[in-house]
């Protein structure tokens, strides 16, 4: 059995070159076929909100459903890293709801660290967290919780201004204790810039190929969530089809009487 993944060791491959993989999950089965196929960092993300409830954005994901899968993905891992999103408005009312928030899905959700969605104006509530011992990783540029504001999910940091600001977002997240920063959906020069700028691990989505690492959520990975297809996704399977044909098999089999077999009987 392969031991824990620590922090200081991810901290670690940023400094060795050796690039981060960072998926999500969001129950037992899944996590433990990732984590035995050795990648660094599971992400229970809110993505969960589209990907396993359906819906058509994150915004209506809770605390007490974030907890939930958080449960179900750490008793798949012996090895990753594992990192739970806090949902929308589950950190931005108050310091004080916040800490009280992030420590239930760290105790209650068995999390190693929790990742927040916000530039510099989380910079304080970071430090707070960390003081206390809770680990966060950021999450800059296309912040998927601002969907509204930003009138869909559009590139961030195309004009000089907002890049200016990702950056300033992304030296406050370091200076305040972040761990590591998703940048999601910047401009791969941009991404490469925050990058060489930060001693922290960057860990890309949509960003290029510059970043210490990359994360993709699993069902795009495998070709099984059919709503959306962004440029920056590749996909290693096409489960989607590969399931619906097996379903179809199993039907026609049990129509036709052919399942289950002798073998099959007691
Ligand atoms: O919720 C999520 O899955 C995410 C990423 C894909 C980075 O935040």
């Amino acid at each position: 059995m392969n031991s824990k993944l620590t922090l200081p060791q991810i901290l670690a491959m940023k400094k060795s070159g050796k690039k981060i993989s960072m998926l999500t999950a969001y129950d037992y089965t899944m996590a433990k076929i990732l984590d035995q196929a050795e990648v660094d960092i599971i992400l229970v993300g809110d993505s969960l909100g589209m990907v396993v409830q359906g819906k058509k954005n994150t915004l209506g994901v809770t605390v007490e459903q974030m907890i939930y899968h958080s449960q179900c993905v750490a008793r798949g891992l012996s090895r990753a890293h594992l990192v739970c999103d806090m949902p929308f408005m589950s950190y931005q009312a108050s310091v004080d709801d916040a800490v009280k928030n992030c420590g239930k899905v760290m105790k209650q959700g068995k999390a190693e660290s929790v990742k927040l969605e916000g530039g510099e104006e989380i910079a304080p509530l970071i430090k707070r967290l960390t003081n206390a011992g809770i680990p966060v990783m950021g999450h800059i540029g296309l912040k998927p919780t601002h969907v509204h504001l930003m009138g869909g999910y559009k590139i961030q940091g195309r004009d000089e201004k907002k890049a200016q600001q990702i950056l300033k977002d992304a030296k406050a997240l370091e200076k305040a204790g972040a761990y590591a920063i998703v940048l999601e959906g910047v401009p791969a020069a941009l991404a490469k810039k925050i990058t060489h700028s930060l001693k922290i691990p960057t860990i890309g989505i949509g960003s290029g190929s510059n970043c210490d690492g990359q994360v993709l959520v699993i069902y795009d990975l495998l070709g099984m969530y059919q709503e959306i297809r962004p440029k920056f996704v590749r996909q290693y399977a096409k489960l989607f089809e590969t399931i619906s044909n097996s379903v179809r098999n199993y039907i026609s089999d049990v129509q036709n009487g052919n399942f289950p077999s002798e073998k099959e009987s007691f």
